[in-house]
C-alpha cells in the first residue's frame, strides 16, 4: 500500500504542478484530492511517529541522567571514577556474628560505638583513632562496632573532591585492615566478643540506644592523656549494663587531635596498648598485603625465595610483619606540608602522640617561640626536620647509617607524596652516595585500581617492615608505621625521624 502510494507521488505532483489546469473531469478531480491525502496522510503518519519516537526516547534518554541530573556524576564527566569496594562492604555484612534475622539479640555481646569518630583525614589519622577506639572496646569487653574509613557521609555522593579529583566517599574499613578489627577472630584462647559492622550496629539497636556524655568521662579523666580517658570511660561502661551504647555523636571522637598531638600522651597506656590483641593481632587487609606482594621486588629486590605474604598463615602482627633485612624507608611529606610545617613552627609543636613514645629520639621544641609566632631561626629548624630538602635528607640518612641497628642496608624506599621529578632528584642523589644499590619510591608502585585508593595503607606496610625507618614526627602515617614497628619489637635504634 505504501509502495503504491510512493510510486504514484511522481506522477500526482507531476499533475498537480504541472498540469493542473488539465484536470477536466470530476473523477480525476477527486482522484487528485484522495492521491494529496493520501500523500498528506502518509507523510503525516510518518511525522508523527517520528514524533512520538522522539518523544519516547527522549523521555528514556533524559530520564537515566534526570535521576542523577546535577549529581556528582556530572561533576565528575571525563574522569575514570575510583572504586567503591561494595564486594567488600557485602562481606563484611555477611559476617558470621551478625545475626540478621534473629529474633531476639539478647544473647550477643553487648557493642560499644563512637559515631562521631573522625572523618575526612588522611589515613594515619583515621588509623590511629580506629586503633584506640577498638582497644577501649576490647577493654569493656564489648563489641567493637567498625566503620567505614569515611570522607564524606553524604549517602546520596559515592565521591568526594579531594584537590578537584574525585575519591571515593566511604572505603569499608576491611578493604585496608583485617582481623579482629573488622570482626575477625582474637587470638585462639582469648573470648573477646567479635567486632561487628555499623550497619548490623544501627538495625539490631534502634530504638534502645544508650547515649553516652563526653563530658561527664572528661570532667573524671581531667586529661587528654590516653590512659585517664580510657579508665574514666572503662569506669564508666562498667556501670552500663545495657547492650547497645554509644557516644554522643554531636560530641566528636573520644580520642581526638588534642591527645594525638601531644607526645606524651601514649606513654601511660603503651605497655597496655602494645599487648592489646587490637595490636598484636593487627593486620592488613588482602588488597594491601597483594599490593605488597605485587611489589616486592619494586621495594627492595630479592637475594633468597621469601614467599608472598599472602601465601603465608595468619598468627600475628610481630611474626608477619618481619624485618625486611637491607631496607631502608624514607617517609617525606611534601604537598600540603610546605603550609604545615610552618605552621607547626609557630606554634611549637611536638611530635604526635604515636611519634612519642618513650623509647624513641624525642624532638625539644626549641626555645624563643611565643602564640602563634617564631624566630625565622626556628622556622629553620622546624624545616629542617619537617620539609627537609635533598641535601638535608641525604646527611640524615648517613647520619643515621652509622648506627649499629644500620649495618647492611643496601636498597631505599621513599614513601611520598612529592612530585615525580622532585622525587627523582632526591633518588639521584641518594644513588650518588654510592652506598644503595636500589633506590624506588611510591611512585613505582604498580597497583591496580582498588589499591590506588588504598596506597597509603600499603606504604606503611613497607615502613612497618623496614631495618631502618625515617619517618615525619608530625605525621599520623608516621605514627601508625611507629607504633606497629615498636609494638613488634623492632630496636628503637631502627626507628628514627628526620
Ligand atoms: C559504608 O560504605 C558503603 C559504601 O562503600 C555504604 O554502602 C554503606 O552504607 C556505608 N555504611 C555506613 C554505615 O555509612
Amino acid at each position: 500500500m505504501l509502495r503504491r502510494a510512493m510510486a504514484i507521488l511522481p506522477s500526482s505532483t507531476k499533475d498537480a504542478n504541472g498540469h493542473s489546469t488539465k484536470i477536466d473531469s470530476a473523477g480525476q478531480c477527486l482522484r487528485f484530492i484522495a492521491r494529496r491525502w493520501l500523500v498528506f496522510g502518509i507523510t503525516g503518519f510518518a511525522l508523527f511517529t517520528l514524533l512520538l519516537r522522539m518523544l519516547y526516547l527522549r523521555e528514556r534518554v533524559v530520564a537515566i541522567p534526570s535521576a542523577v541530573e546535577g549529581s556528582e556524576y556530572s561533576r565528575w564527566a571525563g574522569l575514570r571514577l575510583p572504586p567503591l569496594y561494595s564486594q567488600y562492604h557485602q562481606n563484611e555484612l555477611r559476617l558470621p556474628q551478625h545475626h540478621w534475622h534473629a529474633t531476639s539479640h539478647e544473647d550477643e555481646p553487648k557493642f560499644f560505638f563512637v559515631p562521631g569518630h573522625s572523618r575526612g583525614s588522611g589515613w594515619g589519622n583515621i588509623m590511629q583513632e580506629i586503633l584506640l577506639n577498638a582497644y577501649l572496646a576490647h577493654k569493656s569487653n564489648r563489641a567493637f562496632v567498625f566503620y567505614n574509613y569515611t570522607w564524606n557521609d553524604n549517602p546520596s555522593e559515592d565521591y568526594a573532591d579531594y584537590a578537584g579529583k574525585p575519591i571515593p566517599s566511604r572505603i569499608p574499613l576491611s578493604a585496608l585492615v583485617a582481623g579482629p578489627l573488622v570482626g575477625g577472630a582474637f587470638p585462639p584462647g582469648q573470648h573477646a566478643p567479635l567486632a561487628i559492622a555499623e550497619e548490623y550496629y544501627r538495625t539490631v539497636c534502634d530504638g534502645r540506644k544508650v547515649v553516652l556524655d563526653r563530658d561527664e568521662m572528661d570532667k573524671k579523666a581531667r586529661s587528654w592523656m590516653v590512659e585517664p580517658i580510657t579508665t574514666a570511660w572503662l569506669e564508666k561502661l562498667n556501670t552500663v549494663d545495657d547492650q547497645c551504647v554509644e557516644v554522643a555523636q554531636g560530641q566528636g571522637p573520644i580520642y581526638n587531635w588534642i591527645t594525638f598531638g601531644d607526645r606524651h600522651a601514649m606513654h601511660d597506656a603503651w605497655a597496655d596498648f602494645a599487648a592489646s590483641p587490637i595490636v598484636t593481632h593487627f593486620r592488613w587487609s588482602a588488597l594491601v598485603e597483594l599490593a605488597f606482594d605485587n611489589n616486592r621486588e619494586v621495594i627492595a629486590p630479592t637475594a633468597v625465595f621469601e614467599p608472598p605474604l599472602s601465601t603465608v598463615p595468619y598468627t600475628s602482627n610481630a611474626e608477619r610483619y618481619t624485618a625486611l633485612a637491607g631496607l631502608l624507608v624514607l617517609h617525606l611529606r611534601r604537598g600540603d606540608y610546605e603550609g604545615h610545617c610552618e605552621h607547626l613552627a609557630k606554634w611549637s609543636s611536638s611530635y604526635l602522640a604515636f611519634n612519642g613514645l618513650p623509647a624513641l629520639e624525642q624532638f625539644d621544641p626549641p626555645e624563643g617561640g611565643s602564640w602563634g609566632e617564631n624566630t625565622p631561626e626556628n622556622v629553620a629548624v622546624y624545616r629542617a626536620h619537617c620539609l627537609p630538602d635533598i641535601a638535608q635528607i641525604v646527611a640524615r640518612v648517613r647520619a643515621v647509617q652509622r648506627a649499629d641497628a644500620a649495618r647492611g642496608l643496601q636498597h631505599v624506599y621513599v614513601m611520598t607524596n612529592g612530585a615525580v621529578e622532585w622525587v627523582e632528584e632526591l633518588k639521584r642523589a641518594l644513588r650518588a652516595t654510592g652506598q644503595f644499590t636500589h633506590v624506588a619510591s611510591s611512585r613505582d608502585l604498580v597497583l591496580n585500581w582498588e589499591q590506588k585508593y588504598v596506597a597509603q595503607a600499603v606504604d606503611m606496610l613497607v615502613g612497618q617492615r623496614a631495618q631502618v625507618f625515617i619517618g615525619n614526627g608530625w605525621s599520623s602515617l608516621t605514627g601508625g608505621i611507629v607504633v606497629m614497628r615498636q609494638a613488634n619489637g623492632f630496636h628503637p635504634d631502627t626507628t628514627r625521624f628526620f
